[in-house]
């Protein structure tokens, strides 16, 4: 009989078993899996766990600081935060092809993800042998169901470390499907705004400007998410929604008028889906007066912005995210 209860008792008798005196590392990515696969681990093994999480700059608002305060808070778990923004934007700099974007923030991500490894296993010490992935089952079945070991390359600055160190993984969360892991976070204390948060891609931001991607633009798409996010969530809409993927298309400019004078600005596109597993989709049918909302919310409070875009292609044969 499943209760999250059983789910949590059994993993942390199994982690510890595996574990044993050894130590394990963890990435947060900010999203719900990683993020409870580690609230589990670190309930079975406590210090024997560090996590890291990789700031590259291309976050939402407010989502590093979920991770660094609100997560550290209900957790008490280790963490390591690496400052990677200049270099991400520098790797990404005058490139707007979007499977480029994702091979660089892919590449620059396992770079500096390793780094911080080394970094802590040079601290302490060779027992660290674990990582932690929340691979959760529908990635099991996709990915045809291997599980066991992961090759890291050390890195040359840090001395004493063998060439090649081979982590075997904790999976804690293999034979969940999204809606139990979410069960369990709740079970284990996090806070709702990271166990009921919608998909995120890992790339972030960086696949949604269509365009080069730059620090400015970031910025006020960070602002424009921020408010189509704060109106759906007043609106109640959270929940009906699978996300809502908002898009800067830095490329294009239209014609406006403000106040006074002519806009030359950028428009934004609103992507909001339903769907049961991302694999299809529909696109939502929100209330006018919430799009209506978001609308003249953006338009007035994110400068260079004229203008607000209704995304309305299902899945397929659009996809959800833009690149
Ligand atoms: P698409 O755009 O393929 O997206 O319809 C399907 C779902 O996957 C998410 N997505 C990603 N998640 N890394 C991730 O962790 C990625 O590179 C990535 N690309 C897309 C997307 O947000 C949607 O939920």
């Amino acid at each position: 009989n499943w209760t999250t209860g059983n789910v949590i008792e059994e993993q942390v008798a199994a982690i510890r078993e595996q574990v044993g005196d050894k130590r394990a590392i963890c990435g947060l990515s900010g999203g719900v899996d990683s993020a409870v696969a580690a609230a589990l681990v670190q309930k079975a093994i406590g210090s024997q766990l560090t996590c890291v999480y990789v700031d590259h700059g291309l976050m939402r608002k407010g989502e590093t600081e979920q991770v660094e305060k609100d997560f550290v808070a209900a957790t008490g778990v280790q963490l390591k935060v690496v400052d990677a923004e200049e270099r991400f934007l520098s790797a990404l700099a005058g490139v707007s092809d979007p499977e480029e974007k994702r091979k660089i923030i892919g590449r620059e991500f396992i770079r500096v993800f390793e780094q911080a490894q080394a970094e802590i296993i040079a601290d302490a010490g060779p027992e660290v042998a674990f990582l932690v992935q929340g691979t959760l089952y529908p990635d099991v079945v996709e990915s045809g169901g291997g599980t066991g070991t992961a090759n890291i390359k050390s890195h040359h600055n840090v001395g004493g470390l063998p060439e090649d160190l081979e982590f075997k993984l904790i999976e804690p969360l293999r034979k969940l499907f999204k809606d139990e892991v979410r069960m369990v976070g709740q079970e284990l204390g996090l806070p709702d705004e990271i166990v009921q948060r919608q998909p995120f891609p890992g790339p972030g931001l960086g696949i949604r400007i269509v365009g080069e991607v730059t620090k400015e633009r970031l910025d006020l798409l960070r602002e424009a998410d921020a408010i189509a996010r704060e109106e759906l969530t007043a609106a109640g809409l959270d929940r009906d929604i699978w996300q809502c993927p908002v898009v800067l298309l830095a490329d294009v400019r239209s014609v406006g008028v403000q106040g006074d004078g002519r806009t030359y600005g950028h428009p934004i596109v609103l992507r909001p889906v339903s769907s049961e597993d991302a694999m299809t989709a529909d696109w939502s049918r929100l209330p006018y007066d919430v799009l209506a909302k978001i609308s003249t919310r953006i338009t007035n409070e994110v400068a260079d912005v004229n203008r607000v875009v209704l995304d309305v292609t299902s899945k397929p044969p659009g996809t959800i995210e833009w690149e």
